[in-house]
Parts: C-alpha cells; sequence; structure tokens
C-alpha cells in the first residue's frame, strides 16, 4: 500500500481503548509539517567502517550487480519454481507456503476474503454519495461505483495482501489499472478507504473508482506482493505468480536445481544468493527492499505518523542498533520461513543475547549490555509498543527499542 495519509495512536495495555486520539492528531498534524527536516535530522547513520555497513537505499541497490529482492531483470526461464526447491530443501518447503508472505497477493478469483463474502458493499454509515459493490460472480469478482444513474465498473484481477488486516483491489476498467478506492478489512469484516488514497469525500466519480496505476507503480507493486511480474525488466502481471516465494529472496534458481541434480555442488552453490553471507546493515536492507530500508523511508518523505510500519527504519533508530549487531537482524527474531510469533516470551531469548539479564549482574561472555530494573521477561510488551494505524484497523509493533514513558508522543 502506498503510503501518504494517516496517524498512530498508542495501544493501552492489551485490550484497553487507545488513548486520547485528540492529542495524537494534533501531534500528528504537527509531524506532517515539520516532518522533512525533523526526519533528516533524527535519522542517525550507522557507523561506516566498511561499505558493507553503510545503508544504501533499494534503488541504488538494484542498480549494483548481483541478487536483490524486487528485482525483475532475469528471464523467465532461469526461475524453477518454489514447487521445484521442496525436492532438497524440506524444511523451508514445508512451513514457507503457509506465511502471510506466501500469500501477500491472490488472483482475485482465489481470494478467500470474496469468497467468504460474495457481496461487499460501502458501510452503512460511508459518508461517501457513491455505493461501492464488489460482487462475486461466476466468472469473476465484478466492482461497481454507483452515483444516481450513473456507474463505472471493472472486473477485479489482483487481491494484494494476505488480509491480516486488509486486502486491496486490483481492478481493470476498459484496460486501464486501478487500485480500488475501497479496501476490506478484516477488523471490520467490510470496505473502507484505501489507505494512501484521498479519503476526502469527492464529487468525481473517477476518483471514488480507484486510482489509476502509473506503470511504475503497478510494477513496483507487484514486485514487493508477487514473483515474476517483471521478466527482463518488462512488466507482465498477468503472467506474474502469487505471494513472495522462494525466489523472491533467493533469486532465480533454476541453475542451481540443474547443477544440484548434477551434483555439481560449487556450481549449485554460485547460482543461488543466500542473505546469510550479508552484513548486519545489508541484511536489515535486505528485507527493507520491501519492508522500506531506513534510506527509502527519508527518500519517500512519507507522511510521518505511518512509518511505524517500516520495520527496518524504526529498528535502525534504535539505541540497540547503535552498533549493527547479527543478534538484532530481521532473522535473529523472525525466521522468515515461518509465521511471525506471537507470543512475547519468545523473543525474551533475542533480548537477552545482548542484555543481561536481572539476576545476574556478572557480564557473561556474550551478554554484555545493561540489565533491566524492571522485569526479566515480556521485553517486548514494555519495550516495543503496539501503535494502532486508524487508516488500516490494525495495529504494529514498533521496532524502535526503547524505554517508553507514559504519554509521551510517538517519537519520529
Ligand atoms: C536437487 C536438490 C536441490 C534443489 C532442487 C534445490 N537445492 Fe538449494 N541446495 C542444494 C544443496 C545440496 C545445497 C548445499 C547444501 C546445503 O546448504 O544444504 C543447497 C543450498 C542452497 C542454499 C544455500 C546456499 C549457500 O550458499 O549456502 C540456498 C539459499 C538454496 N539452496 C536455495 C534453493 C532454492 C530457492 C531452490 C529452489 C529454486 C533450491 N535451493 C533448490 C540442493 C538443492
Ligand atoms: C519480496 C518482498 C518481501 C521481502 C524481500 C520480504 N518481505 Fe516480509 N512481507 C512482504 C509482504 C508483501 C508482506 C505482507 C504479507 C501480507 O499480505 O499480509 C510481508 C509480511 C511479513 C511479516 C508479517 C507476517 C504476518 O504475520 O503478518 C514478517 C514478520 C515479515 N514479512 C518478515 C520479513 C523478513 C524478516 C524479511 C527479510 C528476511 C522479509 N520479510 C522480506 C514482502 C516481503
Ligand atoms: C516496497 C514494497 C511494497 C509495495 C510497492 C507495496 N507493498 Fe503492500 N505491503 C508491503 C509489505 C512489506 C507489507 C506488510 C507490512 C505492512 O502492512 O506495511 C504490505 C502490506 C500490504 C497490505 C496489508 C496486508 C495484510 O495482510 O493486512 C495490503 C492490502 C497491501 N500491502 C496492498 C498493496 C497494494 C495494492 C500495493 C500497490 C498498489 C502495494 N501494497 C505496494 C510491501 C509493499
Ligand atoms: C522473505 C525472504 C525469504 C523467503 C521467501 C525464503 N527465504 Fe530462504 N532464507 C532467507 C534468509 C534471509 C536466509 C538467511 C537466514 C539467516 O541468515 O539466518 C535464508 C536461508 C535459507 C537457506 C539456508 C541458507 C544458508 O546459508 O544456510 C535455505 C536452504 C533456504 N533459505 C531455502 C529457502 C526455500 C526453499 C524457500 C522457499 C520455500 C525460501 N528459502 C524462502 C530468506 C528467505
Ligand atoms: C528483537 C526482535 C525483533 C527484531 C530484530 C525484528 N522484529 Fe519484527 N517483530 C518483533 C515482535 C515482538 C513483533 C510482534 C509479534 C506479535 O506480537 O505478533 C514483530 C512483528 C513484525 C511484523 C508484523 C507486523 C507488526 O508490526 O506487528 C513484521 C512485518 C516484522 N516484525 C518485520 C520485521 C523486520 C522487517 C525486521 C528487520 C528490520 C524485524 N521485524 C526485526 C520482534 C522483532
Ligand atoms: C545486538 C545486541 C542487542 C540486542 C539483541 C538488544 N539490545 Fe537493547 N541495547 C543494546 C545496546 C548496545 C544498547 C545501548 C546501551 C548503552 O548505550 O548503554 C541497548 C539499549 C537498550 C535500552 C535502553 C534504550 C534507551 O533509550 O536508553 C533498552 C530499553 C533495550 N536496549 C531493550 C532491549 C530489548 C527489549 C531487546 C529485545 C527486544 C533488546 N534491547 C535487544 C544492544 C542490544
Ligand atoms: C513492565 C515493563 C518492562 C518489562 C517487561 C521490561 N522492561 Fe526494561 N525497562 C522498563 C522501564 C520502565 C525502564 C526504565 C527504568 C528507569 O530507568 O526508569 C526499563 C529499562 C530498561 C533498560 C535500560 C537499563 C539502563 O539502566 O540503562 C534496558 C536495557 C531494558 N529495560 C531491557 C529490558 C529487557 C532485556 C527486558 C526483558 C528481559 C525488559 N527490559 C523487560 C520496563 C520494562
Amino acid at each position: 500500500m502506498r503510503l501518504r495519509r494517516g496517524w498512530v495512536t498508542r495501544l493501552g495495555k492489551a485490550g484497553q481503548t487507545p488513548q486520547c486520539s485528540l492529542i495524537l492528531v494534533a501531534a500528528a498534524l504537527l509531524c506532517l509539517f515539520t516532518f522533512p527536516t525533523a526526519l533528516s535530522a533524527k535519522h542517525r547513520s550507522t557507523t561506516k567502517s566498511s561499505p558493507s555497513d553503510m545503508e544504501e537505499e533499494t534503488r541504488q541497490r538494484l542498480r549494483e550487480h548481483g541478487w536483490w529482492p524486487t528485482r525483475g531483470d532475469a528471464a523467465r526461464h532461469e526461475y524453477a519454481g518454489s514447487a521445484a526447491c521442496a525436492a532438497c530443501h524440506e524444511i523451508e518447503s514445508a512451513s514457507q507456503p503457509g506465511t502471510s508472505m506466501a500469500h501477500a497477493a491472490e488472483p482475485a478469483n482465489d481470494s478467500v476474503v470474496l469468497r467468504n463474502a460474495p457481496l461487499l458493499s460501502s458501510q452503512p454509515g460511508d459518508p461517501s454519495p457513491f455505493q461501492t459493490t464488489i460482487r462475486r460472480e461466476a466468472h469473476g469478482s465484478e466492482y461497481t461505483v454507483v452515483r444516481g444513474g450513473y456507474a463505472m465498473r471493472g472486473q477485479l484481477l489482483w487481491a494484494m495482501g494476505a488480509g491480516t488486516m486488509g486486502q486491496t483491489y486490483i481492478v481493470d476498467a476498459d484496460g486501464t489499472l486501478y487500485e480500488a478506492h475501497r479496501t476490506y478489512f478484516s477488523e471490520i469484516k467490510g470496505l473502507d478507504p484505501t489507505p494512501g488514497q484521498s479519503d476526502k469525500l469527492t464529487e468525481n466519480m473517477e476518483e471514488a473508482f480507484g486510482h489509476p496505476l502509473a506503470a511504475t507503480d503497478a510494477a513496483s507493486c507487484f514486485a514487493c506482493h508477487t514473483l515474476q511480474s517483471s521478466v527482463k525488466g518488462q512488466f507482465d502481471p498477468a503472467r506474474a505468480l502469487p505471494g513472495v516465494g522462494c525466489e523472491s529472496c533467493h533469486g532465480p534458481g533454476a541453475k542451481h536445481v540443474r547443477a544440484m541434480q548434477n551434483n555439481q555442488l560449487d556450481e549449485g552453490l554460485r547460482a543461488i544468493f543466500t542473505p546469510s553471507s550479508l552484513s548486519p546493515v545489508e541484511k536489515n536492507d535486505f528485507c527493507g527492499a520491501c519492508h522500506r530500508a531506513p534510506l527509502d523511508v527519508v527518500a519517500i518523505k512519507a507522511f510521518l505518523p505511518i512509518n511505524v510500519r517500516f520495520q527496518p527504519y524504526r529498528l535502525s533508530h534504535s539505541r540497540c542498533w547503535s552498533k549493527p549487531d547479527a543478534r538484532l537482524t530481521c532473522v535473529a527474531c523472525h525466521n522468515p520461513h515461518e509465521e511471525v510469533r506471537h507470543e512475547t516470551s519468545f523473543y525474551d531469548a533475542r533480548c537477552l543475547a545482548c542484555h543481561r539479564s536481572r539476576d545476574d549482574e556478572r557480564a557473561s561472555a556474550t551478554a554484555t549490555v545493561a540489565a533491566c530494573k524492571v522485569a526479566d521477561h515480556q521485553c517486548t510488551s514494555c519495550h516495543m509498543p503496539k501503535y494502532r494505524v486508524p487508516s488500516m484497523h490494525g495495529s504494529f509493533t514498533d521496532h524502535d527499542i526503547r524505554i517508553v514513558r507514559a504519554g509521551e508522543p510517538f517519537p519520529l
């Protein structure tokens, strides 16, 4: 989802209502105005001792030689498909297809959301003078926006997003691709404005229908949510494969498969990309190819409060990251081949890889950083709070690990 608008509110302790949003709205508005300078001043680049320790924008990474996620210049025959990997990499192949990442897109006909809700209409309280309907028919789903005696129709092509929070539709109306103006949100089990699009009441039928996708926007949308949407640099969404798959991260694998089948180990290893050899900063940027690398966020100048969605950016602001370290890269806490773990206790060991525990005042050989005086478990519940993003009807975990003081505004 392109992000231009919105603000965040801090969630209370699990289950409580969000704090007074008026103050937060005021704070958010302030951020919108002060954002560009505030952000550039605040963004701290990490220690730069060698080139691999330098943060880069994704578009810069893509200019360099070698594999990087969202690259679309390989030919179709260079890909083997995720199913081919399963023959030799059973462990990753058993769990990865079940993750939200693997379901980051579906052809609209396969959308579980649409199958379970064959008729979706604007919310009863929707103030828009336009009525939006998504209706599942035998031949596919139709998207209709009506006002008075006028209607604009299109065919749903793709459903973007697994639906953890929501699902946004890519609609074809007379050969033009639109990002629909209404998105399905799981929390309300209904339609509401698509984040990033204007939520102002419009009198204009096309605006109420959606946002026509410029070729570059469409290509990047598919590059993050599908596989093989661009081949040899040509955007070809009709043949994209749904979701994030093995080759989204490891690069085209046909040559690796052939070599390994022929027991040519060295050649096989050279033909596949493994992120495990990247430096901590590169690893953060690697996931950031889709989750937005720190410098991508600085470059987009996206409205500030929603930057809680951009974990690589948030993490890089944390004092824990003042010296980038393999114990705090994305993969230290998230196995990219498995679904995210929701139990708070799962993450304690990750913190205690660096921080001493409260009882053990002597620094161990590895855990050398200050201990917490307040608690010795459930670290993330206090130091990685969740913030609600109203436009998403859901909340995100702040990856700027820090001491959170009551009443303090969301730090930018
Ligand atoms: C015919 C068996 C075979 C197939 C099919 C296969 N691999 Fe491999 N792969 C291997 C072997 C053998 C190794 C080296 C030993 C190891 O790390 O397990 C390897 C290593 C790797 C590595 C680590 C590379 C490194 O430098 O350490 C990655 C990543 C990888 N494979 C990804 C894939 C992906 C993605 C696919 C599907 C496109 C795939 N493999 C298909 C056999 C296979
Ligand atoms: C090719 C793009 C791409 C890359 C590279 C990528 N991600 Fe994702 N990731 C996504 C998308 C898209 C989603 C949203 C899935 C959905 O629709 O809910 C996502 C979702 C996630 C989630 C949330 C899962 C949930 O339960 O909601 C985690 C955790 C995650 N990614 C971790 C990582 C890590 C760690 C890396 C780096 C190793 C990484 N991702 C690299 C595209 C990517
Ligand atoms: C730079 C990569 C990138 C681009 C471009 C991008 N997305 Fe995403 N999208 C992500 C990632 C990563 C997530 C998961 C984290 C989050 O929700 O912010 C995500 C989440 C989503 C979700 C929520 C999924 C859920 O399960 O709740 C939707 C819906 C979505 N994107 C739709 C779109 C659409 C539609 C476009 C293009 C018109 C688009 N995105 C462009 C990377 C991208
Ligand atoms: C979201 C990105 C992502 C996806 C999707 C993904 N991987 Fe990985 N994979 C990684 C990362 C990152 C590592 C390195 C983990 C680390 O450093 O601890 C890795 C490591 C591996 C390794 C071990 C390499 C080594 O050096 O030890 C293998 C094998 C592998 N992946 C295979 C697969 C297969 C097969 C699939 C599809 C079923 C897959 N991966 C999907 C990101 C991904
Ligand atoms: C120190 C551990 C830690 C590190 C490092 C970490 N995460 Fe997380 N991440 C978490 C926790 C805790 C959650 C919340 C899990 C839950 O409660 O569901 C989370 C949730 C997420 C989610 C789901 C959406 C959300 O905001 O709740 C995504 C996506 C994600 N992380 C991506 C990343 C990426 C990308 C990186 C690397 C920049 C990263 N994480 C690094 C601990 C970590
Ligand atoms: C790679 C090692 C590493 C990991 C892993 C790590 N930290 Fe840190 N953390 C540090 C360092 C280094 C500092 C800065 C200490 C200093 O400057 O005195 C720090 C500082 C902190 C601070 C104080 C921040 C402030 O603003 O004063 C808190 C709170 C904290 N960490 C909590 C956590 C939690 C919770 C986790 C797990 C989710 C975690 N850390 C994981 C290394 C780490
Ligand atoms: C109940 C909430 C809570 C939990 C759970 C919690 N902390 Fe803290 N932590 C705090 C507060 C509050 C402070 C600030 C104390 C002060 O200086 O006033 C703090 C301070 C810290 C500091 C700074 C210490 C210093 O002296 O600079 C670190 C590091 C830290 N916590 C790490 C952790 C780790 C690691 C865990 C899990 C093992 C954890 N915390 C669990 C609330 C918590």
